[in-house]
Parts: C-alpha cells; structure tokens; sequence
C-alpha cells in the first residue's frame, strides 16, 4: 500500500538510487510515483502516472532525496495526485503511507488560514500543516513532531524542506526501516528489498518515532520528544532472492521456489514450539487469524488443528475480529498469520487482543515487522522475500508451521518433520518442466471461460477457496471455491455447458463424495479438472499430485492451481505480479 524511499548521500547523486530502490517496491502499488531531491536547496520534483518500470524518467540533480510509489486511496489516479505533495512555498516535499483519519477537518482548517491545496489526498495536508510549523519558528524536527502527534490513523512520511536543507522520517503504523552503510549514505524505505544490494545493516524505526536522517542520525519518541537510541541489525536475506534471475515473473519464480522453501519453513526453534503448543492446550480459546490468502491458511489451521491434535480452534478474518471481542481473555491466545507482519486489520485486531491481556503468537515471513514486534513468539516462515502480489510460498510455509505447531500439541515434532520432508521431496520432484507443460496445457483449455469453480471437502474445502483467490487476482476470471456438498443447495445452478470445475482431492476419507459432486456437476454439463494423486474416468483434464499424508495433501494440492492461475493469468495477457487494483502489503482497513 504505497512504497516510499528516502537516501542521503554525502557526495553521490541521489536520483539513481532512489529510482533503483523505488523499482524494487513497485508491488506496493503502480498506480503512479514520484520523486523529489534537494540540489543546493533547490527542491525538485517529478512525477508520473503508470508504473516505474515502464516510464522513462528524468534525472533529478542533488544528493539526497525522496521517491513514492502510490496504491490511490484518496483522489483519482493522476499527476496531480501523485507523491511528493508539496506546501504553498514549494520548499517542502513530502511522501507518504497510509490514510489521515482527520484529514477532512485538517484539510478545512488549512484552506480557512489561507493555504492553497492542489490535490485530492490525504498527503498533501502535511507539507502545509509542516509548512505552518516553520512560519510559526519551529524546527522541521519540532515541526514534524507536532503533526505525528496531530493526525490520527496509520501514518508514515518522509519530509524534505529545501529551506533547513533536512530529510526527517516520522512512522507511526506502516514499516519504515534504515539501511545503515558507512556513514557515507543512508537509506530509508518501507521495505527492505528497496537497498537489499546495497547493505544488509538495518534499524527499524518504531511506531511513535521520528528519525532525522543524514551524516548523524537521530531518533525522537514522537509523543514525549525525547532521543531515543536504536540498535542496528543485520539481516541474512540475500540480494538475489528478491530479483527475478531467470524468471520472467516474480509469481512463477516464488512458485518454483517452494521446492526449498518448504524446508526452510521447518527450521523452528524447537523450544518455542514446545512452549506454544503448551500454551495453545491449556487456553481459554485459541484464534487463527488473518486476512485473504492468510485467512484461509487460518482456516485450513482449523481442519489440521482437529485432525491431528484433536482440538478446536476458532479461524477469524482479521477484519471481523472485534466482533468476538467478549470471548478474549488473559489465558485466550491469538495467532496471526502474515506474510507482510504489516496488514492493518490484523495489527487492529491484535491490538484489540493485547488490550484484553491475551497472549500473541505470529506465524510471519518479514522480519522485524510491527506484528513481530507486538507478539509474545514468533515463529519465521523463513520464505525470504515475496514480490509478486498473489502469495505463493509464503501460504505454503505458513501451512508448514502450522503442521508443526498441530503436532508439537500432541508431543510429536518429529511426525510433522517426516510429513513435511517427505512433502518437500514430492514437491521437488513434482515441479519439472514437463509438468509445468502440462498445466499450461489445461490453462489452455480453460482460460477463455468466464468463470471457474473449485470444489473441496475436509481439509480441501477452505483450500478450494484460496485457489479462487489466486485464479481471480491474477486472471481476472470469476472464480469461487465450494464446499463440495454446498454446490447442489444453490451455486450449481450457475453451472451450464462447459464451465470448469476444478476437484481438489486427497487421499482421504472424502475423497468418494467429492468424485460424487464432481459427478454432480458434469451430468449437468460442467468440464471437470481433478487435482489429485489418482486418475478417474471422470475427469476430462487431470493434474496429478503426488501421494502424501492427508494435512499435506493442501500443498501438493494448491501448488498446481497456483501454476494453473500463473498460466491463464498470462494467456490472458495481464501481468501477474502486479494484478490491477491490488497491492502486496494492505496497510489501510
Ligand atoms: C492474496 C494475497 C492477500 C494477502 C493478504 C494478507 O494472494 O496475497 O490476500 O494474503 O492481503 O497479507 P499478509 O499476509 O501480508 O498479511
């Protein structure tokens, strides 16, 4: 949701690597960016509407500067609309994530003192109040300070006035994080892989903190204006696992990738687990949550949590969870699963729990992210980073950790190992050329039908509606997943000569009646895809996956539809990282 970087520099030209950076957070949102640079106090500015990496820009002059990539929330898709946003006198430039709660009553007390707002957004409103700042003879520090405390809701932004000649960041909700060289050059931006090549040392800024940025830097609690100090880490991603190598997408290379990073899913500290699963079994309560594609590996938790440790827990979309408020008490655990650790309804809705005294577990793939920072344990999928917009390997190695977690409840990691690297090796073996040709193949039948079904029962019914999430994100067909014996009490109805229905199936106890409903729907017309380790003679077009134990069988099931929605995603003709209307990380409610 908007991708914002920042660099100083004290001899090199700011301009190239702010672009080099931006591009690489372009998933973000690609409705439009901007830049702004300081050249012997000059403050000059560039904008675009498109995306970044299909727009020929300008170079800017000056050693540091600013760059934003914008997801619309408020105001069209245009220039005018687009970061940086400056104040009346033109000397501050600022660009910005998330949305001003206040904005409306800010913006009118703005255009009664007399300033001139340009655009439509939320952003603009803060080089004028910063602006307002100044006349009134503060600082930018102190000017910053005060508006960090004056608007409400999840806000971060990066100032630069030409007048003090400064770059100050403020965070307070979406991820702002240093990159740290040699006291030469500073980077910052909303996520890491924006200056991954150039240094791994990182200091995350905190929520309810300002940094001002430049040779020293210097941190401030927003609330109380004190310095604070920071720590810097170093991280152990690699530069290549957020570039495309080969690939001509993200999408496919994150696919691909799964054949290691199921593995790397299983590096748990073990203690932890242990630890968790304890508390999972004697709580007053156990929540999954999460939102889109994490939701459903929620609700996949629910069927593992049954199956193997025999346990109920309660699966909540993060949007909904304020809903269940009076059943959270100090002894209920909350477990958030998250690839980014950034999305806002989820961080709301862990807020909510902290306030009631729960404990909080997070399943997530960003380190150093705010959820991480706000839970109790956190267990790392270890998938490195995940650039395209449709989650691939982070939903499979969130499945991993909660197999294990499953199974640490009943005292059996070591089961939970043999599955999982039993699975991984099937996988590996399973994702060759000839069957990636094979799915293009099948996508080829299909990608020119307006809709597509998915049916599953058991632990194959909730992974039946993530494969609609990532067949309409990415091919902008309309899908929807089913609960197998749902279909006959309203949705078959829809179906007529031809239409797909995709068969998830394991090697379970379900998988009679689910070749029962796919008989169902073809007696009445439907063309029939079966994803499953055995043929049937009901299927028109087969997708074999490999035989594995039944709370696996949602992995080896759901990587084939992802090739399937990667392939008619591009038969279609659209760019699969980048689908339209989305972005990676939603750090708006
Ligand atoms: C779909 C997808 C989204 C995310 C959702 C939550 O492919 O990626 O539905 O799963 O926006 O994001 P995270 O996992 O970052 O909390």
């Amino acid at each position: 949701m908007c991708g914002i970087v920042g660099y100083w520099s004290e001899t090199e030209n700011a301009f190239d690597i702010l672009l080099n950076s931006l591009k690489k957070l372009e998933y973000r949102g690609y409705d439009s960016f901007g830049f702004a640079t300081l050249n012997n106090r000059d403050l000059m500015t560039e904008r675009k509407v498109g995306k970044i990496s299909d727009t020929q820009c300008e170079r800017l002059p000056g050693n540091m500067g600013i760059g934003h990539t914008r997801w619309a929330t408020h105001g069209k898709v245009n220039e005018i609309n687009s970061h940086p946003h400056k104040d009346c006198s033109g000397k501050i430039a600022v660009v910005h994530n998330g949305i001003i709660e206040n904005f409306k009553e800010l913006r009118d007390y703005l255009e009664k003192t007399g300033h001139t707002l340009r655009s439509e957004t939320d952003t603009e409103i803060l080089a004028h109040l910063l602006e307002e700042g100044l006349k009134k003879g503060m600082s930018l520090k102190e000017s910053v300070i005060r508006i960090s405390n004056l608007v409400r809701g999840r806000n971060s932004f990066v100032a630069l006035s030409s007048d003090t000649g400064e770059m100050i960041a403020s965070r307070n909700g979406s991820p702002l994080i240093l990159g740290i060289t040699n006291g030469k050059e500073v980077f910052i931006a909303s996520d890491i892989p924006a200056f991954l090549d150039k240094t791994k040392k990182v200091t995350y800024l905190d929520d309810g903190q300002i940094c001002c940025i430049g040779e020293h830097l210097e941190f401030y609690d927003f609330k109380t204006g004190n310095q604070v100090q920071k720590r810097v880490i170093e991280i152990d991603w690699k530069a290549e696992e957020a570039e495309l190598g080969d690939y001509k997408h993200f999408m496919l290379k994150e696919i691909m990738e799964q054949k290691e990073t199921l593995i790397s899913a299983m590096n748990q500290n073990k203690e932890h687990l242990i630890e968790v699963a304890k508390r999972i079994n004697g709580a007053k309560g156990v929540f999954f949550i999460g939102c889109g594609t994490a939701a459903r590996v929620c609700h996949i938790a629910e069927y593992v949590f049954s199956k193997v440790a025999n346990k109920h827990i309660n699966y909540i979309t993060a949007s909904e969870f304020e809903n269940y408020e009076h059943f959270l008490l100090p002894e209920t655990l909350v477990i958030a699963v998250s690839q980014s650790g950034e999305t806002a309804d989820v961080l709301d809705a862990l807020n909510i729990a902290k306030r009631k005294g729960c404990k909080i577990i997070s399943i997530l793939n960003n380190p150093g992210s705010s959820m991480e920072r706000i839970s109790d344990y956190t267990f790392p999928i270890n998938a490195g980073p995940e650039k395209a917009v449709a989650s691939t390997k982070a939903t499979t190695s969130q499945i991993a950790v909660v197999i294990l977690l499953a199974y640490a409840c009943i005292e059996n990691i070591k089961e939970a190992d043999r599955i999982l690297l039993d699975l991984s090796g099937k996988v590996n073996d399973m994702l060759n050329p000839r069957y990636e040709a094979h799915i293009g193949y099948v996508a080829k039948q299909v990608y020119k039908n307006k809709d597509i079904f998915i049916i599953g029962r058991g632990i194959n019914y909730p992974l039946a509606i993530e494969s609609a999430i990532k067949l309409m994100e990415v091919s902008y067909i309309h899908a929807q997943g089913f609960a197998g014996g749902e279909l006959k009490h309203g949705p078959i109805a829809l179906i007529e000569k031809g239409t797909p229905v995709i068969a998830l199936i394991a090697e379970d106890k379900t998988k009679e009646e689910i070749l029962s409903n796919a008989m169902e729907v073809k007696s009445r017309g439907a063309i029939i895809i079966g994803v499953s380790p055995e043929k049937n003679e009901i299927f028109d077009y087969w997708i074999k996956t490999p035989k594995v134990d039944e709370v696996a069988s949602v992995i080896a099931n759901l990587i084939p539809i992802q090739l399937l929605s990667y392939n008619i995603g591009i038969l279609r003709g659209y760019n699969v990282d980048y689908p339209r209307n989305l972005a990676k990380s939603v750090t708006v409610r």
